[in-house]
């Protein structure tokens, strides 16, 4: 049951309004429901209307106040309903019974903690109520809850408050009433007993807008930073593109048991607690700045998806990617914007490389999908984000502004397409932007070439690029690539004005005369297109890592020497060899850490070597064992080389004064810690168990414990222990002590395997599942792939286990047993016969069957 693209049609009944009743009870909440419809003028006329619905059970149906009669009434083969003989305007009753806690898939109603939250996108409203539950239907709700005062005396939904009152036999009720048109992926319930932490704000135009924050008792003290995000991001959008918050209220509601990290329901949110949840001694500097991004992306959602929102589920990246940009621009805005963007390129490179490189690569825009929820991909999401980056930096700042205003103005409580974006931006800034539109439509990383020639002060630069084949695009056309670039003198002086190239061909080339001697080029700064580039020699790229002013392209430089250096001895490895320090990459590790206190936060991310996961990624075939032992040889040979200097990194920016969460102490901890975890390579553990022991953060705590996991250490299990004792009954802080663990690379797959089996493991809760299976099959690559198959073997049960819990997280899991063709022979033959014993299960979910069948088809 593939759904195409090029197969869509606007609905035949429109809703205009929905008035809905919600009785909740764990086992039998009942649903009732008030459809005010309209036959919509711009579809063709049919005598039926078909409305989705899945796991509800009917109890009436009624059509302008009378009981349909059973002729006209049909159950439809996927849960939904057909009704016959429809007029072109009426009025649909219905009521159903729902389980709330029977639902472990997460999507539509469910129990988390005794309380009851919702999660609808993109399709868990058809299973509240029948609904045409497709995002081109928007309609005005109101919501009338009605529960136990005593279990539940908090009752939310979307929009603002509308009365409230006492029933008999000790429940009670409160009406929501929600005046913006909206479709039902973004309707919402959260109810129970929560606590709310309040703050207030005003909008520029006066709006006094309540702000809450729901968590469970004892949480209170972890809501400030989340508050304080919230109310940096709702100014920052009036700020920058005048965008302002349009109810009384903005509700955010937390819930440890969540399928992903946010949802941008009206007026009231809904957050894993990953993402809200702060407190110094149990979260670390990441999670401080997952909450700020989070916080924001969910809010910007306001107005990118909510008010303008997807006409189908091709269009995603319209509010997902747009949304993740404006994210990240925020939070670049917070702090040192370059070493954000940093994180934001690693991030990329790390999620969104492989899946364009893999058997699920898929455009930004789909064209087809069997289950929509495997196509929440880094490739809608951050690849989608890149794309409006770079529709910006062609367009220019100003005209970008230009097209979200019109953006906005022109389709406003529209659900609209991808072209509708491009067109505004196209006629807001005159730049003809068809050819662009390829970014949306072609899956795959485009690779750039470099060739450079230099005779008699003038310079001459040749770009080329080609995209590889993906499943179902064998022939790629070259896309527009805008490359930010700079021509550096041997003395480390620009030889030329910084520009942008504008690659549009297959091979372009640009001249640069009058130059006193042979530059090295500068090439994308900033990392101005989601691109591969090669072509530059290590001489040229030690060079940039140490003189270039943009900091990407010297982080970028550092990080190719070391690909290449790392490959190296890869190859050096393999044909046994024995294994030395490469003398360029010490150089350059040592004019790092010269210049490591000019900008720690810089430094940090510099002294990193890349990822094993990205060295297996530059091979034709992937040999996660050599690769490795190489980066583990490397560690400890940088580590001891470099041991006096990192012992007095790490003594030297040890805090006093109390603990901050700001850009600079983040940037301190964070080179610190990186210098610890280098003499835990070099076998110095001393430090990390003082470390360990003092901690007042779980910054410092989290990344002592890690050197201690890595290691031989005898301190290793007293840890470890210490650690789950002190926080067994923290479930955010529970998840690293697993993460730890499966990341590790004492862990091996029997390991890991032995974590699923631990009482605090738990099947039914995804943050814990991402924490061990999640982390061990993608962060750890060497046990993974270890030459047994057990990693393989461990996976595919965790999935076919999963799959009949919740089939979102079980399809989620299958992703790393995907890329078996970039194994040897002996691993890829492993690898599918997990994927093959998976397909083979009775009963799959059609979700993991998409993901599974396709790693196999690819
Ligand atoms: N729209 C949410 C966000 O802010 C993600 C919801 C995804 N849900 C799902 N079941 N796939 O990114
Ligand atoms: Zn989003």
């Amino acid at each position: 049951p593939t759904i195409r693209r090029e197969d869509y049609r606007p609905p035949a009944f429109l809703v205009e309004q929905v008035d809905l009743h919600i009785a909740l009870h764990p086992t039998a909440t009942r649903v009732r429901a008030r459809l005010a419809l309209r036959r919509n003028p711009a579809a063709p006329a049919t005598p039926a209307l078909e409305l989705d619905g899945e796991a509800l059970t009917l109890l009436s149906a009624a059509l302008d106040g009378a009981p349909l009669a059973a002729d006209r009434l049909h159950h439809l083969p996927g849960g939904g309903l057909r009704i016959d003989g429809m007029p072109d305007s009426a009025v649909l009753e219905t009521e159903v019974e729902i389980s709330p806690e029977a639902n472990s898939e997460l999507s539509g109603l469910y129990l988390s903690g005794g309380n009851y939250f919702t999660q609808c996108e993109a399709e868990g409203f058809r299973r509240i109520t029948y609904f045409p539950d497709r995002p081109d239907v928007m309609a005005r709700y109101t919501t009338t809850l009605e529960a136990d005062r005593a279990t539940c005396p908090v009752l939310l939904s979307n929009g603002n408050p509308d009365g409230a009152g006492e029933l008999p036999d000790g429940r009670h009720w409160a009406r929501w009433s929600d005046p913006h048109p909206k479709p039902s992926y973004l309707f919402a319930v959260v109810a129970g007993d929560l606590v709310a932490v309040r703050d207030r704000f005003t909008t520029r135009s006066g709006r006094a807008v309540a702000l809450a924050i729901y968590v469970r008792r004892g949480d209170e003290d972890a809501c400030g930073h989340a508050m304080d995000s919230l109310k940096r991001s709702m100014a920052w959008d009036e700020a920058t593109y005048g965008l302002e918050y349009d109810l009384d209220v903005f509700n955010i509601a937390a819930v440890s048991d969540f399928n992903m990290g946010a949802m941008e329901n009206k007026g009231l949110n809904v957050f894993n607690t990953k993402y809200i949840l702060a407190r110094p001694e149990t979260a670390t500097d990441a999670d401080y700045e997952g909450i700020e991004t989070v916080v924001a992306h969910e809010y910007f959602h306001n107005w990118t998806g909510n008010r303008v929102t997807c006409r189908d589920w091709f269009q995603l990246s319209l509010k997902e990617g747009l949304t993740v940009f404006r994210d990240q621009h925020f939070s670049a805005d917070q702090g040192s914007a370059a070493v954000k963007r940093l994180a934001d390129v690693r991030r990329l490179r790390s999620a969104q490389f492989p899946e364009d490189a893999g058997p699920m690569a898929h455009p930004v825009r789909p064209d087809s999908y069997v289950e929509i929820n495997n196509f929440y991909t880094a490739t809608v999401y951050q690849k989608g984000a890149e794309v409006v980056r770079m529709m910006r930096a062609l367009i220019g700042e100003a005209n970008f502004r230009r097209g979200m205003d019109l953006y906005i103005a022109r389709h406003d409580n529209q659900a609209v397409t991808i072209e509708d974006f491009v067109r505004a931006m196209q006629d807001a800034s005159g730049v003809d932007l068809s050819r662009f539109s390829r970014w949306y439509a072609q899956a795959g990383t485009p690779e750039l070439r470099v060739w450079e020639a230099f005779e008699a002060g003038r310079y001459t630069l040749t770009l080329s690029q080609s995209t590889p084949p993906t499943p179902g695009q064998p022939d790629k056309q070259p896309v527009p690539i805008p490359v930010a670039m700079g021509l550096i003198g041997p003395d480390g002086a620009a030889l030329a004005e910084p520009q942008m190239l504008l690659l549009e061909e297959t091979e372009q080339t640009y001249v640069f005369e009058g130059l006193p001697a042979k530059p090295v080029p500068s090439l994308l700064r900033g990392f101005s297109a989601p691109v591969k580039l090669s072509g530059l020699t290590l001489e040229q790229l030690g060079f940039l890592a140490a003189h270039d002013t943009d900091a990407f392209v010297r982080w970028e430089s550092s990080q190719q020497y070391a690909t290449a250096a790392m490959l190296e001895m890869v190859a050096a490895l393999r044909s046994q060899k024995p294994l030395e320090l490469p003398e360029g990459l010490a150089a350059i590790t040592a004019a790092l850490l010269d210049r490591a206190m000019e900008d720690p936060a810089f430094a940090a991310e510099a002294l990193a070597l890349p990822s094993e996961e990205f060295i297996a990624d530059q091979m034709a075939v992937a040999d996660p064992e050599a690769i490795h032992a190489v980066r583990h040889f490397l560690r400890g040979a940088l580590g001891r080389r470099f041991a006096a200097r990192f012992a007095a990194l790490h003594g030297d920016l040890a805090e006093s004064g109390p603990y901050r969460i700001d850009g600079a102490a983040i940037g301190r901890r964070a080179l610190r810690n990186a210098a610890l975890a280098y003499l835990g390579a070099a076998g110095e553990t001393a430090r990390a168990e003082a470390q360990f022991a003092a901690a007042t953060n779980m910054t410092d705590s989290l990344a002592a414990l890690r050197v201690l996991a890595d290691s031989d250490s005898p301190a290793r299990e007293a840890a470890l222990a210490a650690f789950h004792a002190r926080w067994k009954d923290e479930p955010l802080v529970l998840d690293k002590w697993f993460m730890i663990q499966a990341m590790s690379p004492r862990t091996g797959a029997a390991a890991a395997e032995a974590l699923s089996h631990h009482p605090d493991f738990d099947l039914r809760n995804p943050n814990r599942v991402r924490a061990l299976v999640g982390a061990f099959a993608a962060g750890n690559p060497a046990a993974f792939h270890a030459a047994s198959g057990e990693g393989y073997r461990f996976l595919a049960d965790m999935v076919i286990a999963l799959d009949a819990v919740n089939t979102q997280v079980a399809a989620r899991m299958v992703s790393p047993l995907g890329p078996w063709k970039r194994q040897d022979a002996a691993r890829g033959a492993m690898m599918r016969a997990a994927l093959e014993r998976i397909a083979a299960r009775p009963g799959l979910s059609k979700g993991t069957y998409e993901k599974v069948s396709k790693s196999l088809a690819a």
